[in-house]
């Protein structure tokens, strides 16, 4: 899917990338440092965003998409390692990143992947480290949530994204306590911080 849409994907998503994203992306990166993981980093949307003293690495599946951000990352000058890596299985040692950013990567993780990229992650992150995640739900506004059922169809067909993936559900299992959870933007796109017990 993301072989297909990577040359569109900034492009389609552009309005909500300015009206959106663009002032939520530097909260998801404030005040981490060391080893940062950027998990399912897209075409680069969040490089502008890492700090300037931290070592971040990128990972994503679809080597489409890494090429993208291979050309961010020349286009911004910033310094970031890209991995083809899938985040269910990263290959990493354990507890090299000091933290982890996934920023709209888990709505497009199929429901039995959720578990195992959150276990992967924990795994990869070190103990006390923090986990950041930006999700979108569901409204809780009847028009609201009304007018997201009509747009599910589109995102699932373009993103393959969902709704309603409710990560928060499975991090218990994957070992990770929730530290913070609130909304960035409406009722609609939530950070998740969790953390695995130091
Ligand atoms: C909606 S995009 C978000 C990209 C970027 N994080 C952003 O904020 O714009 C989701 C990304 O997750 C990647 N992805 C999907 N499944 C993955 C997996 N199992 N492992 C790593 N990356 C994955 C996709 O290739 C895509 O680049």
């Amino acid at each position: 899917m993301y072989r297909s849409i990577a040359r569109l994907y900034d492009l389609l998503d552009l309005p909500f990338e300015r009206g959106r994203y663009a002032p939520i992306r530097p909260v998801m990166f404030a005040g981490l440092s060391g080893r940062l993981l950027d998990a399912g980093v897209g075409t680069g949307r969040n490089m502008a965003f890492y700090p300037p003293n931290a070592q971040v690495t990128g990972v994503d599946l679809s080597p489409a998409m890494l090429s993208r951000a291979v050309a961010r990352r020349e286009q911004l000058g910033v310094e970031v390692e890209l991995l083809e890596r899938d985040i269910c299985d990263t290959r990493l040692p354990e507890g090299h990143f000091d933290a982890a950013v996934a920023t709209f990567l888990f709505c497009v993780l199929d429901d039995s992947l959720q578990l195992p990229a959150l276990k992967e992650l924990s795994r990869i992150v070190r103990p006390g480290g923090e986990i950041r995640i930006l999700e979108y739900q569901y409204s809780a506004r009847p028009w609201k949530r009304f007018v997201m059922h009509l747009w599910a169809p589109w995102v699932r067909m373009a993103y393959g994204a969902t709704f309603d993936r409710n990560t928060e559900q499975y991090l218990p299992e994957a070992g990770l306590e929730i530290v913070e959870e609130r909304f960035l933007f409406q009722d609609i796109i939530k950070l998740i911080v969790a953390r695995a017990p130091g």
